[in-house]
């Protein structure tokens, strides 16, 4: 069991309001994933939750009880932060089993629960090292692992893997995948990650100045975004705005992704200069400025060779277009 409900739940620092009334069910078992520009509220979000802050208003039911006044150690909560906050003289072995200790669980129990889990993450070769041995990966590893010991119900990640190189984010996003679905438990997770969120999310909650502004699986945020802020939010490189009245449309402004423009040398819909090619090999970004949509990005599968000053058309395929009123909101 770990289902979670936030009811119009608001947080003011002083006078900021860093929350402003937050909507959200999460399902038992459910992966959701909060993304938001840096300073949203997404970790003040977690640590409500986890019981760290306290409401301004509203209520935090798991499980349907209110949870106002349970203390964080008795929420069935586990957290992992960005810095895995190790405790450097101890064994990963200890490390893991120090909170079970404290909480009187017997001996027995606590090493059968860290010979589980650290089969789960592959952490059975460093148990006897000190986190001073072990690499970034591994000490994230063994963070984790700290938190599956306690068997929570929900687990809460506030940008766990952003300390991590890029291939090891990689193999540890793929871990977490698949620990959840090991697991079955709810998992509440934030990033600034497109790729982590769009992999990982069965639900992802998109937050904008203390406001939820979308929630939805990743493919509905990508395919029908509610408004311009998801459209350029979700996606990347992100999306093309173009003003609708340059284009003779009603909408105040006309969306289209980089990766639903096609490139031609001869024709298509805007005549344009390159003025700069990424080359990424397995796909090529192109700056193009327009003389109608004005400067656009084109996403092409594969290399696409153009040099600056050339004249290439931008041409956006049927159907992939967006259109934006005047309020930011998607027309029907
Ligand atoms: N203890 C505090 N006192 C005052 N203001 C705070 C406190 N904690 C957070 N804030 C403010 O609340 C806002 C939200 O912070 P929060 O850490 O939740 O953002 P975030 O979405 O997690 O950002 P990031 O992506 O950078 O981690 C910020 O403007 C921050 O300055
Ligand atoms: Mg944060």
């Amino acid at each position: 069991m770990g289902s979670l409900k936030l009811q119009n739940v608001k947080k003011s620092f002083g006078k900021v309001d860093v929350l402003k009334g937050i909507d959200l069910e999460v399902t038992d078992g459910e992966f959701v994933v909060f993304v938001g520009p840096s300073g949203c509220g997404k970790s003040t979000l977690l640590r409500i939750i986890a019981g760290l802050e306290d409401l301004t208003g509203g209520d935090v039911r798991i499980d349907g009880e209110k949870v106002d006044h349970v203390p964080p150690a008795q929420r069935g909560i586990a957290m992992v932060f960005q810095t895995y906050a190790l405790y450097p003289h101890l064994t990963v072995k200890n490390n893991m089993g120090l909170g079970l200790k404290q909480a009187g669980t017997p001996a027995a129990e606590i090493e059968k629960r860290i010979a589980a889990s650290s089969a789960m993450l592959s952490l059975e070769p460093y148990l006897e090292r000190r986190p001073a041995e072990l690499s970034g990966g591994q000490r994230q590893r063994v963070a984790i692992g700290r938190a599956l010991v306690r068997e929570p119900k929900l687990f809460l990640f506030d940008e766990p893997l952003s300390n991590l190189d890029a291939a090891l984010r990689v193999n540890t996003r793929l871990e977490i995948a698949q620990l959840h679905r090991r697991l079955k438990a709810t998992m509440i997770y934030v990033t600034h990650d497109q790729v982590e969120a769009m992999t990982l999310a069965d639900k992802i909650v998109v937050l904008n100045n203390g406001q939820i502004e979308q929630v939805g699986g990743p493919m509905e945020l990508y395919n029908s975004p509610a408004n311009e802020f998801v459209a350029s939010f979700i996606g990347s490189p992100r999306m093309n705005f173009i003003d609708g009245a340059r284009l003779g449309e009603t909408a105040k402004t006309v969306g289209v992704r980089p990766e639903h423009l096609t490139v031609d040398k001869k024709k298509g819909t805007w005549k344009g200069t390159v003025i700069h090619a990424e080359h990424l090999g397995a796909d090529t970004n192109l700056y193009i400025d327009t003389e109608k949509a004005g400067l656009l990005t084109v996403r092409i599968f594969g290399v696409y060779n153009a040099e600056p000053g050339a004249t290439v058309y931008a041409t956006p395929e049927p159907g992939k277009t967006y259109r934006f009123g005047s309020d930011g909101k998607v027309m029907a």
